[in-house]
């Protein structure tokens, strides 16, 4: 192919990428399959590493985010990034009309559109590339996360249609709910502390300084207001339809009202319709339509004089306190949870509420028998927000947190630093021994089918598991006179236990439940270390040069090897036939060219993230290392390479290579 052709050819291809990208997370109907897609990025992935001068900041291949760690930059709003004064009721928001009308003095209309609860951006085009994404910050300057905002597939990189030649559009970043959902149930089956609610996630994650990590979270951005000098339409309602033939994410959910009648209609709506919508709002906003009005109003040193938000009321339950009950989890961490006069709230009845962690409690001086309110926001279980102070009775008995273990009587620890108080004793407390069964049984983890909570519950009280090495050694006979397992039953669930002992490696070793090593960890420690006893063998250091594995999660694999009790359960496993290294298909490296060889990186590089050239020396035998050592037989220098390392290298004389250096090494 002749270089016009190439570049044309890439042309099409980034373009074919972005309007699947814009069905798929924009429109929600995507075009094509999985499949298809990723073999267009394949495509082009490998037409652009081999034409570097054809690089596109805003090409498509760059949502998959880097590795290298960022400082945020600060950046001067070009318009202030001004919030919305907050209304509470009806009578506010007749107030507010009524000021417009007074101070326009003509007919107006009033654009009401949904509050979206996440985070706030301010994303500037120009020719129709995005060139920058900021934060709200102070409102006058915010933090350049456009790295990370390149990582959200909705937000458009490259627009389509007559954009104006340079504008801003703002919006919110959220995570939708199923997102959220599934964000928690990684962090569950990890044994990690859950996130509490969806908006404070989004915009933690959009200030995460490792751009990869961010492309890994399921960000949305709906956008609501166009900022610039030559904007198409005269009033904001054609604008935002202007901006959704662009490509942007525009919510169908607005209405344009003459009324505070019109107004309080579509409020009374969306309080009871927000609570099907699959993201979190948390108010309507109102603004003036015409741009030329919403001039004529201007702005108080605050807030928009032609705008305004109506707040939702968190619906909130007034009920009695019972009772608490702590409950022991997989891990030990012991979670209070409030007992509640059922109470009517969003839909549902609440009978309980989670009380979060001993500070929790403290903060808010809970006594047995307070009537508290209840509320329910972003987070899973409803959450006490308020005890009624004037409500309780003389002598009532605070809520103390316990020190020792409801279930076994093991005195309570807490870790420095941590919010949890555990219950120590692993081996034998029931709901912990309990937990790891089922985690171990788990789809995602050995897959045993027919064992349900209920019936690990059975099999532990008769005493025929105490820990998952048991379940191999259970004979159908065993089972069947058990209450509610009759003779088919009892044959399938040994059939699936048996089918077990092929799962592979990295699974075994997730479903063992050691502390912060989910799915994705037990992966990269397997793919690492190949076979359960070279882990076993590995020391911190070894653990933390493994590509993403930080000294939390290399602590919790040094603890759990060190405890002689979970090497027995291995060693029972090992007999009983389940898989502890990988396959010679799973282990198989690209080549043993670097074999014996450690490598040290540093600095950024043009054509693989950091990661990418980790993953490279690992997949080709080679091992690295995170300091310069004597043991070290090559430094990788990319570009702004730390002068500490270049120093220590030329001194210990050790070979500095080049990323092209190391890609013919692997004759890549
Ligand atoms: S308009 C000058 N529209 O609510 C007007 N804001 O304090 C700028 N928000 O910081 C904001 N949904 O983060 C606007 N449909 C919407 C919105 C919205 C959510 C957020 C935004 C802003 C805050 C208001």
């Amino acid at each position: 192919m002749s270089n016009t052709n190439i570049a044309h050819e890439i042309e099409k291809l980034r373009e074919e990428l972005n309007q699947h990208n814009y069905s798929y997370y924009v429109l929600n109907s995507p075009m094509i399959s999985d499949y298809e897609y990723d073999r267009l990025m394949d495509k082009l992935i490998t037409l652009e590493s081999e034409h570097p001068e054809l690089f596109d900041s805003n090409s498509p291949t760059q949502r998959v985010g880097s590795d290298i760690n960022i400082e945020f930059q600060q950046v001067k709003h070009k318009y202030p990034m001004l919030s919305l004064g907050n209304t509470y009721n009806e009578g506010e928001i007749t107030d507010f009309f009524n000021r417009v009308v007074k101070s326009l003095d003509e007919p107006f209309e009033i654009v009401c559109e949904l509050k979206y609860d996440g985070t706030a951006i301010g994303l500037t085009y120009e020719n129709g590339g995005l060139v920058r994404g900021v934060t709200r910050g102070d409102g006058v300057q915010g933090d350049d996360v456009t790295v990370n905002v390149k990582t959200i597939k909705s937000i458009p990189l490259k627009l389509k249609g007559d954009y104006p030649s340079e504008f801003e559009i703002r919006g919110e970043i959220y995570i939708p709910h199923k997102g959220f959902e599934a964000m928690n149930r990684e962090r569950a089956e990890a044994g990690e502390e859950l996130y509490s609610n969806p908006r404070n996630t989004a915009s933690g994650s959009l200030k995460l300084q490792n751009s990869k990590q961010v492309a890994k979270r399921p960000l949305d951005c709906y956008l609501y207001y166009l900022l610039g000098e030559e904007l198409p339409a005269d009033n904001h309602f054609c604008n935002l339809e202007k901006a959704r033939e662009w490509g942007f994410k525009i919510s169908e959910n607005y209405k344009l009202c003459k009324s505070p009648d019109e107004i309080f209609e579509f409020i009374h709506y969306w309080d009871k319709e927000r609570h099907n919508l699959p993201y979190d709002i948390d108010g309507i906003v109102l603004k003036v339509n015409s741009l030329n009005q919403q001039k004529r109003l201007g702005f108080t040193a605050k807030n928009p004089r032609w705008a305004i938000s109506y707040k939702f009321k968190a619906e909130q339950g007034y009920t009695r306190l019972l009772s608490v009950d702590f409950q022991v989890g997989r891990t030990g961490a012991v979670t209070p949870v409030a007992n509640l006069e059922p109470v009517q709230l969003a839909g549902t009845i609440v009978k309980r509420a989670s009380l979060h962690n001993a500070d929790f409690i403290t903060a808010l001086d809970l006594h047995l028998n307070d009537m508290v309110y209840v509320e329910k926001g972003g987070e899973i279980i409803p959450k006490i927000v308020m005890v009624d102070m004037d409500s309780r009775k003389p002598k009532a008995e605070a809520v103390r947190f316990i020190t020792h273990c409801p279930e076994c009587g093991t005195e309570l620890e807490r870790e420095e630093g941590e919010a949890a108080f555990y219950c120590p004793n692993r081996q034998s407390c029931p709901p912990q021994v309990k937990g790891r069964i089922e985690h171990f049984i788990s789809r995602k983890a050995m897959n045993i089918d027919g064992l349900g909570a209920e019936t690990i519950d059975l099999l532990y009280s008769v005493k025929l598991l105490h820990d998952v090495s048991d379940l191999y050694s259970i004979h159908p006979m065993q089972l069947i006179p058990l209450e509610r397992l009759g003779e088919k039953s009892a044959r399938n669930i040994i059939k699936s236990i048996e089918k077990s002992k092929s799962v592979s490696f990295p699974r075994v070793l997730f479903a063992l439940g050691i502390r912060f090593v989910g799915e994705t960890v037990a992966k990269k420690l397997a793919m690492a270390f190949k076979s359960i006893d070279r882990l076993e063998q590995a020391t911190l250091e070894e653990l933390i040069e493994v590509v993403e594995i930080g000294e939390r999660i290399a602590g919790s694999v040094i603890e759990y090897f060190a405890d002689e009790r979970n090497r027995e359960i291995i060693e029972k496993l090992k007999r009983a036939g389940l898989q502890f290294e990988l396959s010679e298909q799973e282990a198989k490296t690209d080549s043993q060219l670097l074999a014996s060889k450690s490598f040290v990186i540093s600095g950024s590089f043009a054509k693989h993230s950091r990661d990418e050239i980790k993953q490279l020396i690992e997949k080709n035998g080679g091992k690295n290392s995170s300091s310069i050592s004597s043991k070290t037989n090559y430094l990788v220098a990319g570009d702004k390479i730390g002068p500490v390392k270049l120093a220590k290298a030329e001194k210990l004389e050790i070979t500095i290579i080049s990323e092209d250096d190391l890609l013919n090494l692997i004759q890549l």
